[in-house]
């Protein structure tokens, strides 16, 4: 039997991206467009600008990702797309794109939960059985989810307030570093001392395993207010730091908490953009290391939004018998 052969397509907020991916791993092709310049001059992304770009840009993506993998359409086993969470006007772009080239090439249209593409990465690049424990980090979302199967997820943590990539790209405007936040913060910190401000621990300590930035956000806006302005370069770096520390200290508590839910040995998986910091990354190993449980986390190309985690998400749901309806409706807000 020949593996399945997957055309992801994903447009939820400021990449537009398409890929082909096989069933037995191999990403044939993995074309990211990101949309990072459009967005700077706003320091985020605008919603508007983003879903006219998806317009203008994803059917070319389509074409060089099939190009790429040297396939026709006529051998695409399956059309998946991410059909939400997100930005709605993205979805509706991808997600019609997917559904024009499902009926005009009579394949299988399979609509894919974002977060959902997110959590089965790990098993895109190895063997990774169920369960595991994923910790899911991006500008979006905060959660500790056990991982039970395709399409069986059980939240044990998320956040009461900001995401934590959020949270980075807040810290980075407040201290003028630049967009996106989250490298900019990473950059900076790197030359800063992590113990020159106490800055306030959200939850370490609380039962459960939810999280919270507000705080934390709010008390890098009012120690950098009592600074001398323009804020020094070593004082940007200092708070950069020692923001940065608090998250990895959050994280690893929250995290180790979700640990001891979780079937003894079970792996510790990280993805989202913000799992491509090397700070977080290390603390979270040695913290798998020390409570005894693999840790794997995925190439930072396949931790940020890309469409192979959709095609492999949309292969696994193929396998399953899934196949959607074409008025499959998007969805702006879309739980796991
Ligand atoms: O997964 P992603 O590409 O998009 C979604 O939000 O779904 O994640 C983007 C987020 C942004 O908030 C960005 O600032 C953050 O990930 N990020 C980082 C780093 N690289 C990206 N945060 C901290 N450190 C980084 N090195
Ligand atoms: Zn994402």
């Amino acid at each position: 039997e020949t593996p399945a052969l997957v055309l992801g397509i994903e447009s939820s907020c400021d990449e537009t991206a398409a890929a082909v991916v096989a069933g037995d791993r191999r990403i044939l092709s993995n074309v990211v467009l990101s949309q990072l310049d459009d967005h700077r001059p706003y320091g985020g992304v605008v919603p508007e600008i983003a879903a006219r770009a998806h317009v203008s840009h994803l059917d070319g993506l389509i074409r060089r990702a099939l190009d790429e993998a040297g396939v026709t359409l006529a051998e695409i086993d399956a059309i998946a797309a991410t059909a939400g969470p997100g930005l709605i006007g993205g979805v509706i772009v991808g997600l019609t794109t997917a559904k024009a080239l499902a009926l005009g090439a009579g394949k299988p249209l399979i609509g894919v939960n974002h977060l959902e593409g997110h959590a089965l990465t790990p098993r895109l690049v190895a063997e990774v059985p169920f369960p595991y424990l994923l910790l899911l980090v991006s500008g979006g979302h905060c959660q500790l989810l056990a991982v039970e199967g395709v399409g069986r997820y059980r939240r044990l943590g998320t956040t009461i307030d900001d995401a934590v990539g959020e949270a980075f790209d807040k810290t980075a405007k407040l201290l003028g570093l630049g967009y996106p936040g989250g490298p900019a913060v990473e950059r900076a910190a790197a030359a800063g001392d992590p113990a020159r401000f106490a800055l306030p621990r959200p939850m370490i300590g609380r039962p459960g395993c939810d999280f919270s930035f507000s705080g934390l956000k709010t008390a890098v806006r009012e120690t950098a207010a009592a600074l001398p302005q323009p804020l020094a370069e070593q004082d940007k770096a200092d708070l950069a730091a020692s923001f940065q520390a608090v998250v990895g200290a959050v994280m690893v508590d929250r995290t180790r908490r979700a640990i001891a839910l979780m079937p003894p040995g079970s792996p510790l998986v990280v993805a989202g953009g913000v799992a491509a910091n090397k700070h977080l990354r290390a603390r979270l190993e040695a913290l798998a290391a020390a409570t005894g449980v693999p840790f794997v986390a995925p190439p930072i190309r396949l931790c940020t939004d890309n469409a192979a985690m959709i095609a492999w998400a949309g292969i696994e749901h193929f396998r399953a018998g899934r196949r959607d309806p074409l008025d499959l409706k998007p969805r702006a807000r879309w739980p796991l």
